[in-house]
């Protein structure tokens, strides 16, 4: 490897990512992150903040001018994320909205709650299965937990909040795109022959006409629509399919790979081609299990990747190596 910014493909760092120190400034083409979200996801240590602003100092520091760079992020805390990117020097292009059907509402029922303040018995008046949307640990089945009780609010008042809850079922997550501002005095053009930067690969990322419709406006593109900010996750039957379907992954569903926030590699796929080209550098500074660098290995990329939990790390790493395995095979 002739430096640490011309990988052979791939380069995992297992350090913490702050200071990106092995990185050269003004040497990579594009930024994916999933960074923790600060929402202490299922009590996670690492998740309890947002990152450090220094991070997208640092950021801004190793991309080129005019890069690209696609930031994971939560409904709650995006716009904290946002603020901390534009006041790095970020310039924010966009919020892509990632729609899925299959997310969780987190809820409780607030009417029990109420006959417990009250000391009142809330009435049992059966049971049911609790079956999980996956098929866990590989098995042929979904998983599903045994009888559980099913109750009705006993107090006259739990009665009048029957139904009552905290919060909406969650159906996307924000990814914002951002990007370093071009060098001054260069246009788009002059910036991409320089740097290979400033432009989205909108024509790796076109999305293809469903079935027997092959014509779109004034001068249809054959290979489909450009990509839009809006990321759909399942074939929503509505008639209006014009958007990037991609399956959701279940936790578990590679034996191996328990991380909690693992992000589909289609999706991932789809992000890397949206903001680099063919033989470019993609940096992920929390990379996790590695989602990240899985799409770019497919799609010829390069990958650099830095994970602070030695056991996603190795997970990064063996995932890699099986599909760098397959890929020369
Ligand atoms: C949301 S997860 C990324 C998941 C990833 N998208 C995947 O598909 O597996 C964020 C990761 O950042 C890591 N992390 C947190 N702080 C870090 C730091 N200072 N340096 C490097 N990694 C860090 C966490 O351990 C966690 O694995």
């Amino acid at each position: 490897m002739a430096d640490a910014n011309t990988p052979r493909q791939y380069q995992l760092y297992h350090q913490s990512c702050y200071g990106l120190a092995p990185l050269a400034d003004n040497s990579l083409e594009a930024l994916i992150t999933d960074p923790p979200y600060g929402i202490s996801f299922q009590n996670h240590d690492w998740d309890r903040q947002l990152p450090q602003k220094q991070i997208w100092a640092d950021c801004l520091r190793v991309l080129k001018p005019g890069a690209h760079g696609l930031v994971f992020s939560s409904v709650r805390l995006m716009h904290r994320l946002m603020v901390d990117l534009e006041d790095c020097g970020f310039i924010i292009k966009d919020v892509l909205f990632w729609v899925y059907l299959n997310g969780m509402p987190k809820n409780r029922d607030i009417a029990l709650g109420i006959d417990k303040e009250l000391g009142v018995e809330s009435k049992a008046v059966g049971k049911y299965q609790y079956v999980q949307g996956y098929k866990k640990g590989g098995a042929d089945n979904y998983y599903s937990e045994a009888d559980k009780h099913k109750y009705e609010p006993g107090s006259a008042l739990g009665a009048k909040y029957k139904g009552a809850g905290i919060g909406l079922k969650p159906a996307y997550e924000p990814i914002i795109l951002v990007q370093k501002a071009r060098e001054k005095g260069l246009n788009i053009a002059q910036n991409l022959i320089k740097y290979g930067t400033g432009a989205l690969n909108l024509e790796e990322t076109r999305i293809p006409y469903p079935k027997g419709e092959t014509k779109v406006g004034h001068n249809p593109h054959p290979l489909g629509r450009v990509a839009a900010n809006l990321i759909r996750l399942e074939d929503f039957q509505d008639g209006y399919d014009k958007f990037f379907v991609v399956p959701k992954v279940r936790q578990e569903a590679e034996a191996f790979n328990h991380h909690p926030t693992l992000k589909p590699v289609a999706l991932m796929q789809h992000l890397s081609r949206l903001i680099s080209f063919e033989d470019q550098t993609v940096l992920d500074p929390f990379m996790g299990s590695g989602s990240t660098g899985l799409a770019c290995l497919a799609l010829n990329r390069h990958f650099i990747g830095f994970e602070i939990e030695k056991e996603y790390f190795e997970i990064s790493q063996l995932r890699l190596e099986n599909l760098a395995k397959t890929l020369s095979a």
